[in-house]
């Protein structure tokens, strides 16, 4: 496995045209959304041929899938061709699955622009596309040449999007490394933070690249979160993935306490912690019966019991831990 060259650096125009430079790409293809291709387009300052796909997970499927390939035809590309994903995960990983299946396979680059690709989608190598409603259903596990990371683009990312993403960091902190939530209390900049935690998936990732262990601690918070996401979805009130998952993550802690994982103390920290940031409420009684039918449709789970990745102390987890339903 090669693993990607993590690029931190603000002056994306020039980290973009040396990266190209030294790397002898002559030829490359630029996936951008509607949105990226206004206004993160303009900071790479690049002649490159774009293709650009409609913004928004409704897109991220078959139908815009085929419509790259049919671009990549048109545009002659071919195995010396490198795809360069301008985007949020939607771009990210779709772009990376039509490289990663494009004549078996050709070289593709990250570029990031909004702070959840840049913390969690963009590194890792995970690539695809929705399928009928099921998320993430067709893919492939096939790294990025690079991933490269600049925080000018958070300049234009709206707001919602920005506060949701901090649910991953806050994840990754509290379950894989400490070092991470320490930045977060001494207000350390945030280009800081998401090296921080782009660098510890990174190692995770290196250390389990097809998400068979040790990556799965990356699932904290995302059982309860998926199912409350569903839930929502099904009584039509739609919920930002972040806002789920940081809601899981209350409730997950909790739960690590119950099953005799995490000292109590320690979890109220974490709890402090998200609510502050996420500016959030537990769940109430009525949301959690509300999204106990979705529990078992998570597709992480075997039979009909449930699997966690739950913190044990700060900065350190344990995953695999597994409760039948009629316990949660
Ligand atoms: N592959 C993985 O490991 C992984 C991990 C986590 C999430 N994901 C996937 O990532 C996707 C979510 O990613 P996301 O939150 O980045 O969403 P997204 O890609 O849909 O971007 C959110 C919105 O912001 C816009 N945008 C992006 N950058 C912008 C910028 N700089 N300025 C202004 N607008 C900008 C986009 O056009 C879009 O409308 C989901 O499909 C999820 O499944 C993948």
């Amino acid at each position: 496995m090669m693993r990607p060259e993590l690029i931190f650096d603000q002056q994306i125009t020039d980290c973009f045209s040396s990266y190209c430079r030294q790397n002898h790409i002559s030829k490359a293809v630029i996936i951008a959304d509607t949105n990226t291709q206004v206004f993160c387009l303009p900071l790479l300052n690049s002649d490159f041929p774009v293709i650009t796909v409609p913004a928004g997970e409704p897109f991220k499927d078959l139908k815009t899938l085929e419509s790259i390939f049919h671009r990549f035809i048109e545009l002659k590309v071919n195995r010396q061709t490198v795809i360069v994903n301008l985007g949020g995960g939607v771009v990210s990983d779709i772009g990376g699955f039509a490289a990663s299946v494009y004549q078996r396979g050709i070289p593709y680059i990250n570029i990031p622009t909004t702070l959840l690709a840049m913390v969690d989608a963009a590194i890792g190598g995970k690539t695809g596309v929705d399928f009928l409603h099921y998320k993430n259903y067709l893919g492939a596990f096939n790294l990025p040449q690079a991933v490269m990371i600049s925080d000018l683009f958070l300049q234009t990312l709206p707001a919602e999007e920005l506060k949701s993403a901090w649910a991953e960091i806050l994840k990754t902190g509290t379950i894989c490394d400490a070092g991470i939530l320490e930045l977060i209390r001494k207000d350390a900049p945030l280009i800081d933070i998401i090296k921080a935690t782009a660098t510890c998936k990174d190692q995770l990732v290196t250390r389990d690249f097809k998400d068979e262990n040790e990556r799965q601690l990356l699932n904290f918070g995302h059982t309860i979160g998926h199912a409350f996401e569903s839930y929502r979805l099904s009584i039509a009130q739609p919920v930002m993935h972040g806002i789920a998952v940081a809601r899981g993550m209350l409730y997950e802690t909790r739960l690590a306490v119950k099953l005799g994982h995490l000292q109590p103390d320690v979890a109220e920290h974490i709890i402090r912690l998200v609510k502050e940031k996420m500016s959030l409420e537990e769940l109430s009684v009525e949301e959690f019966a509300g999204l106990r039918p979705f529990l078992s449709g998570d597709k992480k789970n075997e039979d009909s019991s449930i699997t966690f990745s739950l913190p044990v102390e700060i900065g350190r987890g344990i995953y695999g831990v597994r409760l039948p339903l009629s316990e949660v």
